[in-house]
């Protein structure tokens, strides 16, 4: 049996304007998806994820089904597989788990057969199994689980910053939500109004752009003005909701340096930067708010085998 386990992460700038090709940045974070893969002479594929068991053809398992049909026809074999997923994050809350899902079954999957597969192509076979199940997706994800630590994303352009030395807190509304339906609603709005959306996306490449030089002065104050900025300009495309904005809200209250969504938005998580000092204060203003708060860091651990 091969194990092999990839991070979870959060976008400090540019979730959905990357799939328009604008530039984002996203940080691998400690908690983690674990994929052990037996392939089976059956030639059947089960997968059984936290103590659920189900057939590969069920829509709760698409991203690890998604790539093991993906490794089948790249790679012109075919086989079963005993797949058994442990993870650290919640599922569609947009802390990265099905890309953390999808990079592993790929690279447990590859040791199986023997197939040799740096991170980096891990990653591109990902992002074909994401887009292949979301309708669109950017690389960014799928990048970010398999490499680890802080990347900036813009199109085919990938770079990694310096780690981030500031707390990171994570509020959890525990409402879960389909990634696709979030783009595809984007894209409807962006249809009905192209030139204002387009605009909007665009200054979120540059509030992004601008993130990449404040992340390299450690300019925090300026890092979490931009994350506010971004915030605002996510909640003009219609990816925030009450819950999510009512957590920006408590936690720059309590003192944030700046709060937003992280990920698709529309349910889900959001991220705040934290001073030293007050971390406690705003997990607190965000628990006031009914939600959860996940503990959780940068990290630059990407994917590995176990
Ligand atoms: C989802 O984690 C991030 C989005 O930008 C989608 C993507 O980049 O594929 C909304």
């Amino acid at each position: 049996m091969i194990t092999c386990s990839a991070p979870g992460k959060v976008y400090l700038f540019g979730e959905h304007a990357v799939v328009y090709g604008e530039p984002a940045i996203a940080c691998a974070i400690n908690r983690r998806i674990s994929t052990s893969i037996e392939l089976v002479s059956s030639g059947k594929t089960r997968v059984d994820a936290m103590g659920k068991r189900l057939n590969c053809n069920s829509e709760e398992f698409k991203y690890a089904c998604c790539a093991v049909q993906t490794v089948k026809r790249l790679f012109e074999t075919d086989f079963g597989a005993e797949i058994t997923i442990r993870s650290q994050l919640p599922s569609r809350q947009g802390l990265g788990s099905s890309a953390a899902v999808t990079v592993s079954t790929i690279k447990a999957l590859a040791e199986c057969l023997g197939i040799e597969l740096e991170n980096e192509a891990v990653a591109k076979i990902g992002h074909q199994v994401e887009t292949a199940v979301q309708g669109r997706a950017s690389p960014a994800d799928t990048f970010v689980s398999s490499t680890g630590g802080v990347v900036f994303i813009e199109q085919t352009t990938t770079s990694h910053l310096s780690p981030l030395n500031i707390p990171i807190i994570i509020g959890a509304t525990g409402i879960e939500r389909s990634t696709s339906d979030v783009i595809a609603s984007v894209a409807r709005m962006k249809q009905k109004y192209p030139s204002l959306v387009t605009d909007i996306l665009s200054s979120m490449g540059d509030v992004t752009r601008l993130g990449k030089q404040k992340l390299a002065d450690e300019d925090f104050v300026g890092l979490g003005e931009l994350m506010n900025i971004n915030q605002g300009l996510l909640e003009s495309i219609g990816v925030s909701d009450d819950a999510l904005s009512r957590l920006v809200y408590a936690a720059r209250t309590a003192g944030a340096l700046g709060a937003k969504i992280t990920g698709a938005g529309r349910g889900g998580c959001v991220l705040a930067l934290a001073q030293d000092g007050n971390v406690k204060k705003v997990s607190q203003a965000i628990v006031m708010q009914d939600a959860q708060v996940l503990n959780a860091a940068f990290s630059n651990l990407g994917l590995q085998t176990e």
